[in-house]
């Protein structure tokens, strides 16, 4: 299992370039389901969940090409033949996003197999609402030996009302709306901006779409829906996390290829923390700091407001910072893993409930560290990248999960960070052996 080995105190300076978003990515991904076409993706990130949807996508029939080269980030994607229209658990448990085929797979094929996800390190994640909403628009879901057996001759229109908001929910019966017969109205959805991505890309496959990106998505079912060339928007979470390696630095960092629109609450948080920001350009953003931040409370919220998906890196930055911030996490029931492991790295942080306090600013000290999911390896990343000597995090394979070439980006910027890869096992073995 590889490990990050790094060394902090260097202040990060230059440009760093922000990726294609994975959340935008996999739902656009499974929205080629929908036609026997060809729907090639621009700026798609090489990423684990990417290779993983495809491996779904391959499973049920497709075919799913991927670019060489300076094409490397170009997917292609030819679902004319769905052969199998069953998502596996051996697949669905490894990446919980795999419950968006079952709505463009019920569109399409009239049926679908999908494993149910169990729940994950962060809580527990149901689809009772993407069940729900398939339900109103005609579907018959039945639970068995821990699949969802789905089956609608033709799914109609329906007036939907989420009963909290869902991200990958809304995507989910987007998919299954533009396909329906007659209207669909869809109400509370979430205005994440990968919703409007994947509703820009179904328009471009011939969907009727109003409304995406408020809370009120209205769908004309079409008969058809035909390929498409579409470009994936920058991932604002990655960005975001840059944004605060620059902070906690104390460093001076342009963000490239992002869009600011996207990153408003993180940037008004950290311009609350004492950092100057400045968008550039309308694709790039500088952040500068000091060395003495402020603390601050975050909330975390659906979009616009703060990301749950920040929350973790937001605390990281929280130690360096003087005072004592309240960090209240309202999204997931258990998103505080990276706690104890800052903890471990000489943080001041309490929780109580879904509220953490973090006293700062702490003298980090390096240690070695465990990875529990995606954003909370990003966060001690960024704590390691300003602690004193060199950390070791161990199963970085959370972060390959969804940040591309994350330490090559932050080499490129100044950081000392190295992978190594089964150092650790190949040394047991020989242990064993010897
Ligand atoms: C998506 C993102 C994830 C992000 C999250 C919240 C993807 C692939 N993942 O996850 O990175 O952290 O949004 O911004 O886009 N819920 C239910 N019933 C449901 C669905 C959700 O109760 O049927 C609850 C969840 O338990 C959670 C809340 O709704 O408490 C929000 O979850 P949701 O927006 O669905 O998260 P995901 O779409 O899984």
């Amino acid at each position: 299992m590889d490990k990050f080995f790094i060394r902090g105190g260097n202040r990060l300076v230059g440009t760093i370039r922000v990726s294609g978003a994975k959340n935008s990515a996999l739902p656009c991904m499974a929205a080629a389901i929908l036609t026997e076409d060809e729907v090639t993706l621009e700026n798609i990130p090489q990423v684990w969940d990417i290779a993983t949807e495809r491996r779904l996508l391959t499973s049920m029939g497709a075919e799913v090409e991927l670019g060489h080269g300076s094409a490397d980030h170009r997917t292609a994607i030819s679902c004319r033949s769905l052969s199998d229209p069953v998502a596996k658990y051996e697949i669905v448990k490894t990446m919980r996003a795999s419950s968006l085929v079952l709505g463009p797979l019920l569109a399409r094929a009239g049926m679908a197999r999908v494993a149910m996800p169990g729940g994950c390190a962060i809580g527990g994640r149901p689809i009772d609402l993407h069940i729900k909403g398939l339900e109103k628009m005609g579907a018959t879901i039945l639970q068995e030996h821990g699949y969802l057996e789905a089956r609608a001759e033709k799914l109609r229109g329906a007036h939907l009302v989420f009963d909290k908001i869902t991200v990958t929910g809304t995507e989910d019966l987007l998919m299954a709306a533009v396909l329906a017969e007659g209207e669909t109205v869809m109400e509370n959805c979430a205005r994440e901006p990968e919703v409007t991505d994947l509703a820009a890309l179904l328009c471009a496959m011939g969907a009727r779409i109003e409304g995406a990106g408020s809370a009120v998505i209205k769908v004309h079912g079409v008969a058809s829906l035909h390929g498409a060339h579409y470009r994936i928007n920058p991932d604002r979470i990655e960005a975001g996390t840059f944004l605060i390696a620059g902070a906690i630095t104390a460093g001076d960092l342009v963000v490239a290829d992002c869009n600011p629109e996207h990153l408003a609450a993180v940037i008004t948080v950290l311009q609350n923390a004492g950092a100057l920001i400045d968008i550039i350009a309308p694709d790039a953003v500088r952040v500068r700091a000091s060395g003495q931040l402020t603390a601050g409370d975050i909330s975390t919220e659906e979009y616009p407001g703060f990301p749950t998906d920040m929350q973790a890196q937001y605390m990281a930055l929280a130690t360096q910072a003087e005072g004592v911030s309240l960090i209240k996490e309202n999204i997931f029931e258990n998103r505080f893993m990276h706690v104890q492991e800052l903890v471990r790295m000489g943080a001041n942080i309490k929780v109580d409930g879904r509220t953490a306090a973090v006293r700062g600013p702490s003298k980090l000290s390096a240690a070695a560290v465990m990875c529990s999911d995606l954003r909370a390896s990003a966060s001690l990343v960024l704590a390691a990248l300003v602690a004193d000597g060199e950390s070791i995090l161990d199963r970085v394979y959370h972060m390959d999960r969804g940040y591309e070439r994350f330490e090559e980006k932050l080499q490129g910027v100044g950081a000392q960070i190295q992978r190594m890869g089964n150092v650790f096992a190949s040394n047991e073995v020989e242990g064993t052996a010897g």
